[in-house]
């Protein structure tokens, strides 16, 4: 695997980074998650938006001028044989504080680490759509960094791991994390919808959760579909009585969930609202 490290691309034997990292050492960073449909970057220039609004959030300047984005991803997928008729790209950009003595102040480190990594896109089994998947709601609660500024894509993601612990433990595909106040947010990686007597509902912002470019577009798509849409507070209860869940991110699009703790939401299967919102989609994705 080719990799973009700082200026260059570098074999993934030369990718390596400093025990020094603020990203290593504290979590100190920005990232996105971005994907190919063929040669096509999706949503390329609202995922950049978004990773320079994260580290701006953050005081961290991006070395890399918004304009050298495109190609240094272009290049990536050349590099690695991807975005073809063949092969999605999945793509990861991570931009940590960089390297500096050990000490919370960012101004220890002089230059941000850059890197870009590109690998072959592995959308969930397609059973999992046809079936839909299970939740819990963790115990573990949506940190708060978010929450003060939902734009943040940070690379801190205890809170989220823990969550996802549980969902292991659970042996269920994931877990919902709740905010201070008891209010659902989000997925471990991923925005929760819920629909109930036709109106799609949807944790604001507001709750602390990330701003999900999937999870815009799809509120967009409702729009077009004539579906009411709400975006507000909401308790697991109001999630539990619900006709139809699913989540959203990147390389998901849309994943239909029929049980959360143990209780099915539903008639126990993928409903059609989800599927007509996943397959207006898929309709309007390229
Ligand atoms: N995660 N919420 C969280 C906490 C996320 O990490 C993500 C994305 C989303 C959905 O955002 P989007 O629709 O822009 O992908 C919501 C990516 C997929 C990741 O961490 O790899």
């Amino acid at each position: 695997m080719w990799i973009f490290l700082n200026d260059r691309f570098v074999t993934e034997q030369d990718a390596k980074i400093s025990v020094f990292d603020h990203g290593f050492l504290y979590g100190d960073g920005v990232y996105e998650t971005i994907r190919s449909y063929g040669a096509r970057i999706f949503m390329r220039d609202h995922h950049l938006s978004r990773l320079h609004r994260s580290a701006d959030a953050i005081g961290l300047t991006v070395p890399i001028p918004p304009s050298e984005w495109p190609r240094l991803l272009h290049e990536a997928m050349d590099r690695n044989q991807l975005g073809n008729d063949q092969t999605d790209a999945y793509l990861r950009i991570t931009v940590s504080r960089g390297v500096g003595e050990i000490g919370l102040d960012p101004a220890l480190c002089q230059t941000p680490t850059v890197v870009i990594m590109a690998k072959p896109l592995h959308p969930p089994a397609a059973e999992l759509y046809q079936r839909g998947v299970s939740l819990v709601i963790a115990q573990t609660r949506r940190n708060l960094p978010s929450a003060l500024s939902p734009q943040i894509k940070a690379t801190n993601f205890l809170n989220n791991i823990l969550a996802k612990r549980e969902a292991i433990a659970a042996r269920v595909f994931d877990a919902l994390l709740l905010n201070w106040e008891g209010h659902l947010t989000e997925g471990t990686v991923s925005n929760v919808f819920f629909i109930s007597q036709g109106r799609l509902y949807t944790p604001s912002v507001e709750c602390g959760l990330l701003d999900g470019i999937t999870r815009t577009i799809l509120l967009q798509m409702a729009g077009e579909l004539k579906i009411p849409v709400h975006e507000g507070r909401f308790t697991p209860e109001e999630l539990l009585h619900a006709d139809e869940c699913f989540l959203t991110n990147t390389s998901m699009e849309v994943m239909p969930v029929v049980s959360v703790n143990g209780q099915s939401i539903g008639h126990s299967t993928p409903g059609p609202l989800t599927r007509q919102l996943h397959r207006h989609f898929i309709d309007n994705r390229s």
